[in-house]
């Protein structure tokens, strides 16, 4: 676990490196890859990456420079959007895979494993408006299961066994109450009905895959009914025999989620029984969409970097101290791809852009990423995969 010191560590070093850019410059190919650092632990390390939307996102997944960090640095690759059921089936009718399989194809060039994200994902804010129009009251009894065990068995079909791992249901509990977010299959079978239904279309479909969970809550006092509900999900899941294999900790995490003072020792305690009753439960851990929002953070880059790196080093302290964790993933690797540029509600204040990322918008590493590394370095071994 991180001691006050590592943190201060961090920001004495970060503040340290003003007028020596070179200390936190372009990657040092003297550094050790954080995958190779990962893979010396049995752990896997890797990011998601984007290229649906505009012309601005393909032009990013197709820059030369920004895919030869990611080759450097990682051995996963998950899709930030293109396997989304809105992305491969946009309208009733047959999948398109163009645009994942253009992404996977170049990972698996680069000797990459793939993340699958996700089969569906239970708010119908994110599913296909086909799908939300449907009512599966008027139609025929078993067409709700259908209709889920046809585009589960499309999409783990189509990538046979090249995933290794699925977020098979992303985000069912409402962190506002902690109950489970309803949508046109819940309505005709029941929402836990729909999740479990889910889970065995994909051990069927994708009997090699690890079938994982995956949902937001962090550390943070705010999250209390979130981490609950999930908490009371896995425990209905594990009574049900559903074949869910690991939670999936997307670990968005912001100031609110420090580890230091009162409130940072409270948010430490909850994290730790949360991530305790999970791992009691059997299910194994992964970090999947590391990022962190420097909204609360000082403007200066100097401080704002050492900020986010102590956040993240806290963070990572204590949830890769947990052995059963294998992989860890960011949710993009620079400032300037990351989703948190362009979420609605996440703007700072001051209207600067901002960086949650371990390198910046020229690619040059932050002290996020020594933050990263050092985590990796320090967190116990795990046994071979
Ligand atoms: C985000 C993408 O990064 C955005 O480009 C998109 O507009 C919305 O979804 N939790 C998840 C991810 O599980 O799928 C989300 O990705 C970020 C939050």
């Amino acid at each position: 676990m991180a001691t006050r010191r590592d943190t201060l560590g961090i920001l004495g070093a970060a503040l340290g490196a003003i007028g020596t850019p070179l200390a936190w410059g372009r990657a040092d190919p003297q550094d050790e890859p954080l995958k190779a650092i990962a893979a010396r632990k049995g752990m896997r390390f890797g990011n998601a990456m984007g290229m649906q939307g505009d012309e601005k996102r393909r032009q990013r997944f197709y820059d030369p420079a920004y895919r030869a960090l990611m080759a450097r640095e990682c051995g996963l690759l998950v899709a930030e959007n293109e396997m989304k059921w809105q992305a491969v089936q946009p309208e009733a009718g047959p999948h398109r895979f163009a645009a994942v399989d253009d992404m996977f194809g170049w990972a698996r060039r680069e000797g990459m494993l793939l993340r699958g994200h996700t089969l569906l994902w239970q708010s119908p804010r994110w599913l296909p408006k086909w799908v939300n129009a449907l009512d599966f009251s008027k139609q025929p009894a078993g067409a709700a299961e259908s209709l889920l065990r046809q585009h589960i068995q499309a999409v783990c079909g189509h990538f046979g066994r090249d995933i290794i791992s699925y977020d098979v249901i992303n985000e069912a509990v409402n962190p506002q109450d902690g109950k489970l977010i309803g949508n046109v299959f819940a309505a005709r079978m029941g929402a836990l009905e729909q999740i479990d239904l889910a889970f065995h279309l994909a051990r069927e479909a994708a009997p090699g895959a690890q079938l994982v969970y995956n949902d937001y809550m962090a550390p943070r006092a705010g999250d209390a009914l979130h981490r609950a509900g999930v908490l009371e999900l896995l425990a209905s899941l594990k009574a049900r025999g559903t074949p869910v294999d690991a939670l999936g900790l997307q670990s968005h995490i912001a100031s609110s989620d420090a580890m230091a003072g009162a409130a940072g020792r409270q948010a430490e305690r909850a994290w730790r029984a949360f991530l305790d009753e999970v791992s009691g439960m059997g299910y194994a851990l992964l970090i999947t969409e590391f990022d962190v929002n420097d909204r609360e953070l000082p403007a200066g880059f100097a401080e704002r970097d050492a900020g986010a790196a102590a956040l993240a080093r806290d963070y990572l302290d204590l949830t890769l101290s947990y052995p059963k964790c294998r992989d860890l993933l960011l949710w993009g690797m620079a400032d300037h791809v990351s989703w948190l540029q362009e979420w609605k509600g996440v703007e700072r204040a001051d209207g600067l852009p901002q960086r949650p990322t371990p390198f910046d918008s020229n690619l040059r590493a932050k002290p996020m990423r020594g933050a990263i590394a050092a985590a990796m370095r320090a967190m116990p071994g795990r046994a071979a995969l």
